[in-house]
Formats: C-alpha cells, sequence, structure tokens
C-alpha cells in the first residue's frame, strides 16, 4: 500500500487531535483508500513536555529543517498557529515542492495571495478546511459544491469562544470573564483569546469566505470588525426582552453589485435558524442565486472537529499525490471588488441610552434621530430613578450608518446623556 509521508508542525490541541485521530481511524482509513497517512516527523517547541498523547521519542524534532529537508515527507501540515513563523514555514514547504495542509485562518487572510501564489508557481496545493467552521465543511461546500452559483449573502458564527460566551452570559447569567475561562478550559479558544474577543478571528475566517464566495481577494483590513469584550449582560437581558438572541456575526452581502463585509455582534430574531446555533457551535447559512439557502452547523473548534477537517484535507492531499493529478491551487486574485464602506450599510438598529431621569429627555433624544431621518420602532425604559441615570433602549427602523453616528454624537454630547450610547445592529432575515 502506498504511504503519504506527512510533516506536522505543532503539536497542541489540533497537533495531539490529529495524532489521536490517525491512530484510532488509521487502518480504517488505510482500507478505505488504499493509501496509508503517516506521520513521520513533528516539530515542537519542548519535546519534554507532557502530552495527552504517547508518540515514539524520535518523531519529535526542534528543529523545522528535519521536516522541509525530508524527501520522504510529502506534505507538510502546519498547525503552529499565528502569522510568524507559520507564514514562512508555509513558503518555505511549497518551495520545495511539499503539498501544505494549514488550519492557519490569519495566515491566508492577511498573506492568502502570497501563498496561493507561491503554490502555484511550486505546482503544489494548499487545503484549508480546518481554518474555517473546525469540522464544518464549509471551505469545500463554497469552492466545489456551490461553485456555481453568484453568492448573495453569508450570515455566520464563526468564532465557538465567542459563541459559548454570549450562550453562557445570556442562558446561565455567568460574567463574561467567568465564560472565557469555561471556553479556555474547553480548547476552543486562541493561544491569545483576544483575537476571539476582539472579533479578529472572524474578520479572518470571513476574509477566506468572502474571498471564495467572490472570487476575488477580500482583504483582512477591510472588514468592519466589532468584537465582543465590552457588551454587558443587560443587554443580552434587553435582546431577549424584545424576542432577539444576540450573536457575534460575520456578514458579507452583495446588492447592486457592491459587496459589504462586516463582524459584529448582532441582535437575530429568536425564530431566527441561527438563533438556535449555542456554546462552541458554529453556524453558516448561506444564500446562492440558484441554490437558494443552504445551512452548515456543527462544531467550529476544538481538538477533535478540527483534526477531523485536517485529516480530510490529508487524504485530498494523498489522492493529488496518489492520482499524479495536476493541483489547482485557489487563488487570491487581487482582481476588483467593489466594497460598500460601512457608512453605506443600511441596517436596523439596538441603542441603549444612558440617560437622567426626567420629562422632555426622551423628546430630546428622538428629535436628534427624526433630523437624521432615523425611525423609532419601539422603545422600553426600565426603573425610575431620581438621581443617576436610566437605561432606554430604543428599536429602529432601517436606517443608514452614516446617519445613525452622526445622530449618537449629538446625542452623546446632550448634557441629559450620562454615558456613550450602546449601538447594535440588528439582522431580520
Ligand atoms: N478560536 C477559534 C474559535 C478556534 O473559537 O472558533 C478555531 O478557529
Amino acid at each position: 500500500m502506498q504511504e503519504i509521508g506527512i510533516g506536522l508542525l505543532g503539536f497542541g490541541v489540533v497537533g495531539t487531535g490529529v495524532w489521536r485521530l490517525l491512530s484510532e481511524n488509521g487502518e480504517f482509513l488505510a482500507r478505505k483508500t488504499g493509501v496509508r497517512l503517516s506521520i513521520r516527523r513533528i516539530l515542537v517547541r519542548d519535546p519534554g513536555k507532557r502530552r495527552p498523547v504517547e508518540v515514539p521519542g524520535g518523531l519529535l524534532t526542534t528543529r523545522v529543517e528535519d521536516i522541509l529537508e525530508d524527501p520522504a515527507i510529502q506534505v507538510v501540515c502546519e498547525l503552529v498557529g499565528g502569522l510568524e513563523p507559520a507564514r514562512t514555514y508555509i513558503l518555505s514547504a511549497l518551495e520545495r515542492g511539499k503539498h501544505v495542509v494549514t488550519a492557519n485562518k490569519a495566515v491566508l487572510a492577511e498573506y492568502g495571495p502570497e501563498v496561493f501564489a507561491a503554490a502555484e508557481s511550486a505546482g503544489c496545493e494548499v487545503f484549508f478546511e480546518a481554518a474555517v467552521g473546525g469540522g464544518v465543511p464549509i471551505i469545500k461546500t463554497l469552492r466545489e459544491s456551490l461553485a456555481a452559483n453568484r453568492i448573495r449573502r453569508i450570515t455566520a458564527i464563526v468564532n465557538g469562544t465567542c459563541n459559548y460566551i454570549l450562550t453562557r452570559m445570556s442562558e446561565e447569567g455567568l460574567s463574561f470573564a467567568e465564560a472565557l475561562a469555561e471556553a479556555q478550559d474547553r480548547g476552543f479558544a486562541e493561544a491569545d483569546p483576544a483575537l476571539d474577543i476582539s472579533g479578529r478571528d472572524s474578520v479572518h475566517k470571513l476574509a477566506i469566505l468572502a474571498t471564495l464566495a467572490y472570487g476575488a481577494h477580500v482583504p483582512a483590513g477591510r472588514i468592519h470588525q466589532e468584537g465582543i469584550a465590552d457588551l454587558e449582560v443587560s443587554d443580552l437581558v434587553f435582546a431577549r426582552e424584545f424576542g432577539y438572541v444576540l450573536k457575534l456575526l460575520a456578514i458579507a452581502r452583495e446588492e447592486d453589485g457592491k459587496v459589504e463585509v462586516r463582524v459584529h455582534p448582532t441582535l437575530i430574531p429568536e425564530g431566527h435558524v441561527l438563533a438556535s446555533v449555542r456554546g462552541a457551535f458554529n453556524g453558516f447559512l448561506l444564500e446562492g442565486d440558484f441554490v437558494g439557502e443552504v445551512l452548515l452547523y456543527g462544531l467550529g473548534a476544538g481538538a477533535e472537529p478540527t483534526a477531523s477537517a485536517v485529516v480530510g484535507d490529508l487524504l485530498d492531499a494523498a489522492r493529488l499525490i496518489t492520482s499524479g493529478a495536476r493541483p489547482a491551487p485557489i487563488l487570491f486574485r487581487d482582481s476588483p471588488l467593489s466594497l460598500r464602506p460601512m457608512e453605506e450599510v443600511v441596517s436596523r438598529y439596538y441603542f441603549r441610552f444612558s440617560a437622567v431621569d426626567r420629562p422632555g429627555v426622551l423628546s430630546r433624544i428622538s428629535g436628534v434621530l427624526g433630523r437624521h431621518g432615523i425611525s423609532i420602532a419601539s422603545v422600553i425604559q426600565k426603573g425610575r430613578r431620581e438621581k443617576g441615570s436610566v437605561p432606554i433602549v430604543m428599536l429602529t427602523h432601517e436606517a443608514r450608518e452614516a446617519d445613525v453616528r452622526r445622530a449618537l454624537s449629538e446625542i452623546d454630547r446632550l448634557e441629559v446623556v450620562t454615558a456613550p450610547t450602546r449601538l447594535l445592529r440588528i439582522l431580520e432575515a
């Protein structure tokens, strides 16, 4: 039976998951595919570190050259994460004619054009199913199954850590810090969880999805980014009172020849299909012009789901090698794509004003909104305080982001307003 030599770069949560998967299912996969995947070397920082799996000592190395320069290694599996040295490792592997399997969304989002140009000139392929959605096959779905469609919309929950935190805060009343600590314990969070909670990880994933959907490189820097770190439990509670659930969404929409790409906390109706995506699960609602709506759901993070995607890619690489087919790397082309600036986005909005509790306050706030053409759909004010401030929560009809920002900057300067207004966007469909 033909054997495919694999070099693993990194042996953390995902790397040890890949080792376990191949230990448990390797024989079955060999029988099914006729090819044996064999891990020949593993790059680690500390060979003496205690790990959840036992590997023969000779397999571990601290020198990347042991993998890059081994002619028996045909596929390099990059699971180091972060930008550097991961980018250099990927480029070096390609230069040496090795196919690459990677879970690294940051490198693909930031350096996609460079990586895929290197793959093309080396005649190699880069597989990256694990970079977005963990075990959910979103990359193959966009790249292959739905390739015939114009993708009108991608509405997705792509960060398991944020979804876990928001679910635990909303359903169990946990504080942000408690929920984050739980997510870290369970191995969902990035090594630096700031990437998750700032929305950066979601931006990287959306950059990859939008690039695949629209056939042109969507730079991460052009994606509007807001995270969940400064959300208050009260916003989750108010959202529920209005019949909404709060999610960190990655959104791409094509309308009138322009594409909008944004990541921000969003209120969605309790009956929306993504409202039932809870905990560390990811959900992808795609809309193609011919296929209509397609929903993908599954675990977007964690050792086992991510290992499932990585090994699926290793099998694809093995098939490519054994068939002798010509690789066709996806190119993150720098072709013109007209992106809609955030100021032009139209949405419904949730505002939480902090204002003194006095007659006439509401009319002053609504007066400013009216002058900017923003129409109010509903209002609640909670509690009554003689001194200090009260929250006033308003939902609007559709408005333009630029008008909303201008109105809020005026409102936040009113002497009756005691703290900056919290703005959240609402997605109905
Ligand atoms: N930190 C990521 C998440 C892991 O929580 O979704 C997979 O990209």
